[in-house]
């Protein structure tokens, strides 16, 4: 691996291991619950994450060039939840703007299974022969669109591992809650968890979390979970407890409890 990467992947992911926040939920779906004003939503939560996943517009309009976190720069788009299907999906950005922001990586999404598999891989594709050039490793974010009910072992497994054939450093997937070891073990790259809707409880997340890093996740790129939480905060110092210091579910739930509670 060359040394631009192995560093950029170093930063995103220390000892292994990461936390990014997704904000980039506006390219598709517009203003967001808690995410009207990126900036403001994310300002409180850097200190807990490894990396900020978004958009370049956000990233020009709402967040200090002096921040020192990696940005993970979301590349696909074009789309939207009033389209005609979330699945058709471009290249947005171009490799002089990947660079010229100064991107540690790029994300995109890849919609296996869906009438745009063909062309969302052949993004994928075009888009790992950029990057590597410059050493910028590529995050395929193996997409769903509105079919949540996809999200099963069997398929995220075979999502995953064509989108690490294809070269992408880094694989974002969903946790399931059958073998989801099957997904990981099956991947030659490091998976990360998405998040998904809200769930009912902020235990569950920390469940969830805490079952996909046992059977082998490195990570998560968790949004809605954390900032439309009533505790934004509480929640990703407990998330990163998981991640970061091997926490329980129970010592996270008593980090988030003990946060909850201060000003
Ligand atoms: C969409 C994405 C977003 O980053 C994603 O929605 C993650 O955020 P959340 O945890 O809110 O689902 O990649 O495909």
């Amino acid at each position: 691996m060359n040394w631009g990467m192995k560093n950029r992947l170093s930063r995103l992911m220390p000892n292994g291991r990461c936390f990014f926040m997704p904000i980039d939920h506006g390219y598709f779906q517009g203003p967001t619950r808690n995410l009207e004003r990126p900036g403001e939503t994310v300002k409180p939560l850097l200190p807990y994450v490894d990396a900020i996943f978004c958009t370049r517009g956000v990233l020009r309009a709402a967040l200090d060039p002096l921040i020192d976190k990696p940005i993970v720069l979301r590349v696909s788009g074009c789309t939207s939840m009033v389209g005609e299907d979330l699945a058709n999906e471009e290249l947005t950005t171009s490799i002089s703007e990947i660079i010229r922001v100064n991107a540690a990586a790029v994300g995109l999404s890849v919609f296996i299974g869906s009438h745009y598999e063909k062309e969302t891989l052949k993004n994928l594709s075009t888009l790992v022969n950029l990057c590597e050039d410059y050493g910028i490793p590529v995050m395929a974010v193996t997409a769903v669109g509105r079919e949540l009910e996809k999200r099963e072992a069997r398929y995220l497994a075979l999502c995953c591992r064509i989108a690490a054939e294809l070269g992408a450093r880094v694989v974002k997937t969903y946790w399931c809650e059958e073998h989801f070891e099957k997904v990981v073990q099956g991947c030659p790259v490091p998976v990360i968890m998405a998040g998904g809707p809200k769930c009912e409880t902020e235990l569950e997340v920390l469940e969830f979390v805490h079952d996909g890093i046992s059977k082998g996740a490195a990570g998560i790129n968790l949004g809605r979970n954390v900032w439309q939480s009533p505790h934004p905060v509480a929640m990703a110092k407990a998330l990163r407890s998981i991640i970061h210091d091997n926490a329980s579910v129970k010592q996270a739930a008593e980090i988030y409890n003990k946060t909850k509670g201060k000003k």
